[in-house]
């Protein structure tokens, strides 16, 4: 594929979208993504089953707006490399005209870009090339503008994001700014990195993303809570990703201690 031998794309270190991708059993990653994966796998053996169970949460989260709150405009903020299926094809298959905003900032999910643009023709998708930290600039950019109506709810999802940022004042800052300014029946969904279930391994795993110079940034349940502050919170609320609305077939099959997030969606009044 031309896109990926783009200069900007060093396939010759480990990255973390795309060891994201290897444990996902993706296609898009390369021989130090496979290894760096196998060493945070080794560290950490959840690390498998809580990245699915994460994917799984962003589909189950994005068929229940579509579905049981008609939500139809979407803003999914650090899409990641496009793993099928992604969050256009969930809620498009309950809402043909639903539109989607995708944001990210690596150069590597830019190339991969085209495979989030597969929109039904009904509805409408769009990229946007930019950092969650600035999110004046995704709120005033064109392609957002151009695809939702601000005036209408929109269905926010951080997803496996904000434990990128250190800062508990910034990470706050960030997810409220966007929160701010959508309109009262919109919707916040997240999933926060917590270490409260498995402590010893995932301190482990946090030394290893540091050292390959990733921010990880664990939070209680109380500081996970802070990111929902004035929002009415969905059944069950606040719980560990696997446990909001499971469907009937996965409920007992995953073990507390290999899920290191909490997930919750919040509508706002
Ligand atoms: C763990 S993946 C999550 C992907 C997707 N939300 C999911 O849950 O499957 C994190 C993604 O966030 C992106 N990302 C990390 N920091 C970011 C930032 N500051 N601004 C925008 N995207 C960022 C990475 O490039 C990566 O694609």
């Amino acid at each position: 594929m031309g896109d990926e031998q783009a200069p900007d794309l060093d396939i010759t270190r480990a990255h973390g979208a795309r060891i994201y991708d290897y444990i996902l059993g993706g296609k898009d990653n390369y021989e130090p993504d496979r290894t760096a994966g196998e060493e945070s796998l080794r560290v950490w053996p959840g690390l498998r089953i809580h990245m699915q169970a994460n994917r799984a949460f962003m589909h189950r989260v994005g068929r229940f707006l579509a579905a049981e709150r008609g939500i139809s405009q979407f803003l999914d903020i650090g899409t990641g490399i496009p793993t099928p299926p992604n969050l256009h094809e969930v809620v498009q298959a309950v809402t043909p005209e639903a539109r989607i905003v995708y944001v990210d900032n690596d150069p590597i999910v830019l190339a991969h870009a085209r495979a989030l643009m597969t929109s039904d023709r009904k509805g409408r998708t769009a990229y946007i090339d930019a950092d969650m930290r600035a999110p004046e600039a995704i709120l005033a950019a064109p392609q957002l503008r151009d695809t939702l109506d601000l005036s209408q709810p929109i269905g926010l999802l951080l997803i496996a994001m904000l434990h990128f940022i250190e800062d508990d004042d910034e990470a706050l800052r960030v997810a409220r700014h966007v929160i701010d300014v959508l309109p009262s029946g919109s919707y916040f969904a997240a999933t926060i990195a917590t270490d409260d279930f498995a402590p010893e391994p995932l301190a482990r795993v946090r030394d290893l993303y540091h050292s390959h110079g990733e921010t990880l940034r664990w939070r209680t349940r109380a500081q996970a809570q802070q990111f929902f502050e004035g929002l009415e919170l969905e059944e069950p609320g606040l719980v560990q990703m696997h446990k909001w609305r499971p469907d009937p077939i996965h409920i007992g099959t995953i073990d507390d201690a290999d899920i290191a997030m909490y997930g919750a969606v919040g509508r706002k009044p």
